[in-house]
C-alpha cells in the first residue's frame, strides 16, 4: 500500500528518476502523488492530487523547478488511510520549520496521542495523517542531529513503518522500516531505494533488503544499523533476474491482459521446482499436527482451494484461514503446527500478521510467495517461489493460477503421486495455451457486451469449484464494480436463490467429476426463477444460455475454470471504462491492517 521511492547519487536529474520510478510503483496506490527533492541546500516539496501515470514530466519540469540540478529526491504514490484524498495529506510531509521532508507507508497507531503533545509544544499540523507527526518528531529532536534525531523519533512510534527522509542540512538519504517493505538497489555511485524493485530496475538488479526495525543512511554509500542494537549491519547484494520487460506492458492495452495471457508460461514454470525441495516440504506438511492455509482476498480463496485438493489427492485435512482471522484460531497452533503462507506481494500485513502469531507458538512456516526476497520469504523456514514474474495489476490473475498449481502438486506429492501431479498440471497448462487465444477472447467479449449493464451476478461452484466460484467473485468485483457474489450450489437454496430475477446473469463452474449433476441440477433451480445461465464446462449442456468451453482438466479444472473469469472480467472492466489495473478503492500489495 503507497509506492515509495528515492533516489541518491551522481545523476542530476534526481527528481525526474523518482517520479519516473514512482510511475512504475504506481499500483501500489494511485489517489495522490507527491515529490520532495533538495536543490541549492532547499528541500522543496510538489504534490498533487490525481493518479501521477497521468502526469507529464517534461511539460511541468520548468514550472515546477523539477529541472533544476537535484541529486536527492523522495516521492510517494498515496493509498490514503489518515485523511482524505486532498493535496494537504499527500506525501511528502514537511516539518513544521520546513527543513525536513518525509514519506510514509504504514500506519502509527499512537499518532493522536503523539500529535497532542506536539500541539502543546506549538507545533501546527496542515494535514490529518499520521506521517506529519513523524515529521513534527524528528524536528523536535533535530538537536540530537538528523541520524539520531530520527533513532528519537522511531523509538516513540508504535505501529508499521516504512520512511524516507531528507533534510536541508545534511546531503543523506535516510530510511527505515518496521512492518511495511523497503529496498535499497546499490548502483555505480547512486543508490535507490523503493518499496518495490520495478521503480528501478532500470538502473540496477543489484539489491539489499532492509529487515524490520533497520535503518540505512546512505551518503556516497549504504551503511545499515540495527535500530534495536544501535550496531552497524552488513548486508548481503542480492542479483535480481527479472527483466525490464516483465515489469512493462509492452504492446498490451493492460497489464492485467498482459498477466492473463502469460498463463500460457507460468503454470509450467511454477511447476519446475526442485523435485527433492517438493519432497522435503511434503514430509513437513505429512508430519505436521496440524496445518492451516493463510492467506488474505484472491490468495485467501486459493487456500480454501488448497483444503479441497488436500482432502480429495491426499485425505489430508487442511485448514484455511484468512489472514485477518487467523489471530482468533491461533489456539489450536501448537510447535508441530505448520502454517502455509500464500500470497503475491509476500508483504500483506494480515497474513504477516498470521505468521508472527503462529511463531510464536512455535508453528513452522511455508511460504508460497511470488515476490522473492519478500518480508514473507525472508521469516518462513521454507519458501516456494512460484515465478510468475512481476504482477502488476491490482486484479491477481497469473499468480493466482500458479499458487494453485503449487498447492496441487504439494496435494499429489503428499499423496505419493507426485509425478501424476505434474502430469496433470502440464496438460492443463498446455490446454490453457489453446485457450488463450483471440477467438475464445471474441466469445467473451460478446457475452460481456450482453451482460455490461446488469446491478448484479451470481457465481456457483462445487466441490474443487466452489472456492473458484468466490475467486471469480472477487475478480468481477473488482474490476467491473458490478455486484458479484459466489456461492457453493447447495447453499443457493438456503436463502440466495431469493436473490434472482428475471435475466440475472448467474455463471455456473462445472467440473467434470462427481459435482457434475449437482451443480447442472443447481443451475436448473436458477434457471426456473429467471436466471440467465453461463455455464463454464468442457460440454455443452442445453440448460446453458451462454457456453464458455474448458477442456476437461481433472483435478485442474478448478485452474482452467478460472482463466476465461478473468478475461470476462477484464473485458467488462474495459466496456465500462473503468481501469481495470488500478480499480479504485484498492492497491496492489495491502501493507495495512
Ligand atoms: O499479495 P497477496 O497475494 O498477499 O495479496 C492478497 C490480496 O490482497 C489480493 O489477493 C487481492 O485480493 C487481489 N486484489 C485480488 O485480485
Amino acid at each position: 500500500m503507497c509506492g515509495i521511492f528515492a533516489y541518491k547519487g551522481n545523476k542530476t536529474n534526481g527528481a525526474e528518476i523518482v517520479i519516473n520510478g514512482l510511475k512504475k510503483l504506481e499500483y501500489r496506490g494511485y489517489d495522490s502523488w507527491g515529490v520532495a527533492y533538495k536543490c541549492d541546500n532547499e528541500v522543496k516539496i510538489y504534490k498533487e492530487v490525481g493518479k501521477i501515470g497521468e502526469f507529464d514530466f517534461n511539460r511541468s519540469k520548468e514550472k515546477l523547478g523539477f529541472d533544476k540540478k537535484c541529486t536527492l529526491a523522495v516521492g510517494h504514490s498515496r493509498w490514503a488511510t489518515h485523511g482524505g484524498v486532498t493535496v494537504a495529506n499527500a506525501h511528502p510531509h514537511a516539518s513544521q520549520d520546513k527543513t525536513i521532508a518525509i514519506v510514509h507507508n504504514g500506519i502509527i497507531e499512537n499518532y493522536l496521542e503523539l500529535k497532542e503533545n506536539l500541539v502543546k509544544k506549538g507545533y501546527e499540523f496542515k494535514s490529518e495523517t499520521d506521517t506529519e507527526v513523524i515529521a513534527q518528531l524528528i524536528q523536535e529532536y533535530k538537536d540530537l542531529g538528523l541520524v539520531e534525531g530520527i533513532k528519537k523519533a522511531l523509538s516513540m512510534l508504535e505501529g508499521r513503518y516504512a520512511i524516507l527522509v531528507i533534510s536541508d542540512s545534511d546531503d543523506l538519504l535516510i530510511a527505515a522500516r518496521r512492518g511495511s517493505p523497503l529496498i535499497v538497489g546499490a548502483g555505480k555511485d547512486e543508490h535507490f531505494i523503493a518499496s518495490d524493485i520495478p521503480a528501478f530496475l532500470e538502473y540496477t538488479r543489484n539489491v539489499m533488503y532492509l529487515d524490520d526495525n533497520q535503518m540505512v543512511i546512505i551518503d556516497n554509500k549504504a551503511t545499515f544499523i540495527d535500530l534495536e542494537t544501535d550496531r552497524e549491519i552488513k548486508k548481503r547484494i542480492v542479483e535480481i533476474d527479472w527483466d525490464t520487460e516483465s515489469a512493462e506492458k509492452g504492446e498490451f492495452p493492460h497489464f492485467m491482459i498482459k498477466e492473463i495471457s502469460e498463463q500460457k508460461d507460468t503454470i509450467s514454470r511454477a511447476i519446475n521446482q526442485d523435485p527433492e525441495k517438493i519432497m522435503e516440504i511434503v514430509e513437513e506438511i505429512n508430519n505436521a499436527f496440524g496445518t492451516y492455509l493463510i492467506g488474505c482476498g484472491t490468495a485467501g480463496k486459493v487456500c480454501l482451494a488448497g483444503s479441497y485438493l488436500f482432502a480429495r489427492i491426499a485425505e489430508k485435512h487442511v485448514n484455511t484461514a484468512f489472514g485477518s482471522e487467523f489471530p482468533s484460531l491461533q489456539q489450536f497452533i501448537t510447535d508441530k503446527s505448520l502454517i502455509i503462507a500464500v500470497s503475491q506481494s509476500g508483504e500483506t500485513a494480515d497474513t504477516l500478521e498470521a505468521i508472527e502469531v503462529a511463531k510464536k507458538k512455535g508453528a513452522k512456516v511455508l511460504s508460497i510467495i511470488n515476490v522473492e526476497g519478500s518480508t514473507m520469504d525472508r521469516i518462513s523456514d521454507f519458501s516456494i517461489h512460484i515465478k510468475a514474474g512481476p504482477e502488476k495489476a491490482v486484479a491477481s490473475t497469473k499468480a493466482t493460477t500458479a499458487q494453485m498449481a503449487i498447492l496441487t502438486l504439494l496435494a499429489y506429492g503428499c499423496a505419493g503421486k507426485l509425478d501424476e501431479g505434474k502430469f496433470l498440471l502440464l496438460d492443463a497448462a498446455s490446454n490453457i495455451n489453446d485457450m488463450l487465444n483471440p477467438r475464445y477472447e471474441a466469445h467473451l467479449h460478446k457475452l460481456a457486451e450482453k451482460i455490461k449493464d446488469f446491478e448484479s451476478m451470481y457465481v456457483i461452484g462445487k466441490g474443487l469449484n466452489y472456492p473458484m466460484a468466490l475467486e471469480a467473485a472477487i475478480k468481477l468485483q473488482e474490476v467491473s464494480y458490478i455486484h458479484a457474489e459466489g456461492f457453493a450450489g447447495g447453499e443457493l437454496k438456503h436463502g440466495p436463490i431469493a436473490l434472482i430475477s428475471e435475466g440475472t446473469p448467474c455463471i455456473v463452474l462445472v467440473g467434470k467429476d462427481e459435482t457434475e449433476n449437482e451443480i447442472i441440477s443447481n443451475a436448473m433451480e436458477i434457471k426456473s426463477r429467471g436466471g440467465y445461465i453461463i455455464g463454464v464446462a468442457p460440454d455443452n449442456h442445453e440448460l446453458f444460455d451462454y457456453w464458455i468451453k474448458v477442456p476437461e482438466s481433472g483435478n485442474a479444472s478448478p485452474i482452467v475454470n478460472i482463466i476465461p473469469i478473468q478475461i470476462l472480467a477484464y473485458q467488462l472492466a474495459v466496456l465500462r471504462q473503468n481501469n481495470p489495473d488500478m480499480p479504485r478503492n484498492l492497491a496492489k500489495s495491502v501493507t495495512v491492517k
